[in-house]
C-alpha cells in the first residue's frame, strides 16, 4: 500500500509541484488511509513537498561526507544570500531551500541539487554564480 501511496503522491508533485491539502484529502478518500498517515509519508521524504515551491528548488546534501566538506556552512551562506531559512520559500517565489540526505555525489562533495540537477564541489563563489544565473 505504501508503494501505491508513494506513486499517487509523486504524481501529484509532478502535476502541481507540491501536495496540496485538497490532494491529501482526495488521496485519503481514495485509499482509506487517514490524512495524518498521508502527511506522515509525505513529510518523511524531502522530495514530496506539502507546500508550494519556488521556481528554483535547492536541496543541499547534509549527509556525513558533504557535512565534513562544509555543506552546513554553505546552507548558512545560502540562507543569507536568499534571505530565507532552511525549509522556506522566498516571498518572491524564486527559491526554496531544503536539506537532503546523500544524492550520490559523495566523491565530489559538497553537493546540492538545483531543480533536480546535481552541482558538485561547491564553494561560496560557485554558489554565487549559480544563484546569479537563476536570477537572470
Ligand atoms: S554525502 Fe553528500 S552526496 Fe553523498
Amino acid at each position: 500500500m505504501t508503494e501505491f501511496l508513494l506513486e499517487l503522491l509523486k504524481k501529484e508533485v509532478k502535476k502541481r509541484g507540491y501536495i496540496s491539502e485538497e490532494a491529501v484529502k482526495k488521496i485519503s478518500k481514495k485509499t482509506n488511509i487517514p490524512v495524518s498517515g498521508i502527511y506522515g509519508v509525505a513529510t518523511f521524504y524531502s522530495f514530496l513537498p506539502t507546500k508550494q515551491q519556488g521556481k528554483n528548488v535547492i536541496h543541499v546534501c547534509t549527509s556525513p561526507t558533504c557535512a565534513i566538506h562544509n555543506s552546513l556552512d554553505l546552507i548558512k551562506f545560502l540562507e543569507k544570500e536568499l534571505k530565507i531559512k532552511l525549509g522556506q520559500t522566498a516571498k518572491n517565489k524564486l527559491f526554496s531551500l531544503y536539506e537532503t540526505s546523500c544524492i550520490g555525489c559523495c566523491d565530489e562533495a559538497p553537493a546540492m541539487l538545483l531543480n533536480g540537477k546535481p552541482y558538485i564541489k561547491l564553494t561560496k563563489e560557485k554558489i554565487k554564480k549559480i544563484l546569479r544565473k537563476c536570477k537572470s
